[in-house]
Order: structure tokens, then C-alpha cells, then sequence
């Protein structure tokens, strides 16, 4: 049995309290803002939007139906947490940022930020293909749990130090489809 299956086997057999954290009420209001001032600062240019999978599918969806900009959307998607509640560090990607990207304005979507590891790499992957521009934009920052110092240029809500689930967030790939965002308690 392969890690993942057994950290499935022994989250799946016990039923996990979700406690609600952000309602989809304030989730839609702060993505249609966040929209908003992209729109605004990306006005007569065409980003790419890169959604971080799995994570920020819904986030980066809902995101370019509020946008009032034509943009691209592309994809890149890392690995560290294995179905794990606590970042390993490991950061690999399963499917890498483009080399299209070179001279495009980008702007990474992200669902949360937590360590800040993930996103350094990806940073430095999108300055080794030469993106023109690379903005932040997530809907989450775990600040307390920062190792590596990053800029956030569109920041949705602070949150706690706890394990988030729901609104594509999961845990071991359960919760994505919960409206709301709530924390394992
Ligand atoms: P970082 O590299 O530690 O900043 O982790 C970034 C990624 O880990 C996020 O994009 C999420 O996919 C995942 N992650 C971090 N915290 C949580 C959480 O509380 N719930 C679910 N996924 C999380
Ligand atoms: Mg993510």
C-alpha cells in the first residue's frame, strides 16, 4: 500500500469535524474584488493567469468570471503534502510552468499560502523562462507558518494556523467541493 493510500485509509475511517471558517458569501465578494483591481492594473494587457493545481481550480474559475480583461490561463502543478496535513518541504512538479510564459506578463494563482516554499519555486522557474512580469494573487495567507518570504501582490483573507479545507482546498482530496472554507478540527 502506497503512503497516500494508507494516510486515506486512516483519515476516511473516522469522520472529521469541519468547523466553518470564510462563507461563500465573503469568498464571492472578495473574488469578485480581487477581480476587480486586476482588472484595473492588468487594463489594455493580456496576462496569464497560472492556476496552482489542485488547489486554486475554483479560486482561479470563479476568479476570471468576475475579470473584465481578456487574459490565458495556463496551469503548473507541484507536489509537496502526499495527503500530508503539514508541508513537506519537497517541492517537485508534476506538470511545469510553460515556456510560452517567456515575456508574458504573469500572475500566479494561488489557493493558499502556507510555507511559502512552493511558491519561491515557482517564482524562480517563471524568472528562469523569462515571464516579462510575475504577480501573486491568493486567496489565503497562513502567515505564522512562513519560511520563505514572499511578496502578495492581491491577497484574499489572513488565515489562522490551522489545516483549511473546502472551496478546492482538500485534505487528501476530500473537501474540494465544500462551498465554504472550514478548518479540520
Ligand atoms: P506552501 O509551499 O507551504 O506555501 O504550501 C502551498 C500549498 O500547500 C498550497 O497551495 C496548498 O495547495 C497546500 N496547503 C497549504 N496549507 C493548506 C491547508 O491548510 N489546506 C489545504 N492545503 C494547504
Ligand atoms: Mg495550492
Amino acid at each position: 500500500m502506497s503512503t497516500s493510500q494508507q494516510v486515506n485509509k486512516v483519515k476516511f475511517t473516522k469522520k472529521l469535524k469541519i468547523v466553518p471558517l470564510i462563507s461563500r458569501q465573503r469568498i464571492r465578494k472578495k473574488v469578485k474584488e480581487l477581480a476587480g483591481r486586476i482588472s484595473r492594473d492588468y487594463k489594455k494587457k493580456r496576462p496569464i493567469l497560472l492556476c496552482v493545481l489542485k488547489g486554486a481550480l475554483i479560486f482561479t474559475a470563479d476568479l476570471v468570471g468576475f475579470l473584465k480583461i481578456p487574459v490565458d490561463i495556463d496551469f503548473a502543478w507541484p507536489s509537496s503534502y502526499a495527503g500530508d496535513q503539514k508541508s513537506s518541504g519537497r517541492i517537485k512538479f508534476k506538470y511545469g510552468p510553460q515556456p510560452a510564459l517567456k515575456g508574458r506578463d504573469v500572475i500566479i494563482v494561488e489557493d493558499i499560502i502556507d510555507t511559502g516554499l512552493t511558491l519561491g519555486v515557482l517564482k524562480s522557474k517563471l524568472n528562469s523562462l523569462g515571464a516579462k512580469s510575475i504577480r501573486v494573487c491568493c486567496l489565503l495567507d497562513k502567515k505564522a507558518r512562513r519560511i520563505k518570504k514572499v511578496i502578495l501582490d492581491y491577497k484574499g483573507f489572513g488565515v489562522p494556523d490551522k489545516f483549511l479545507v473546502g472551496y478546492g482546498l482538500d485534505l487528501a482530496d476530500k473537501y474540494r467541493n465544500l462551498p465554504y472554507i472550514g478548518y479540520i478540527k
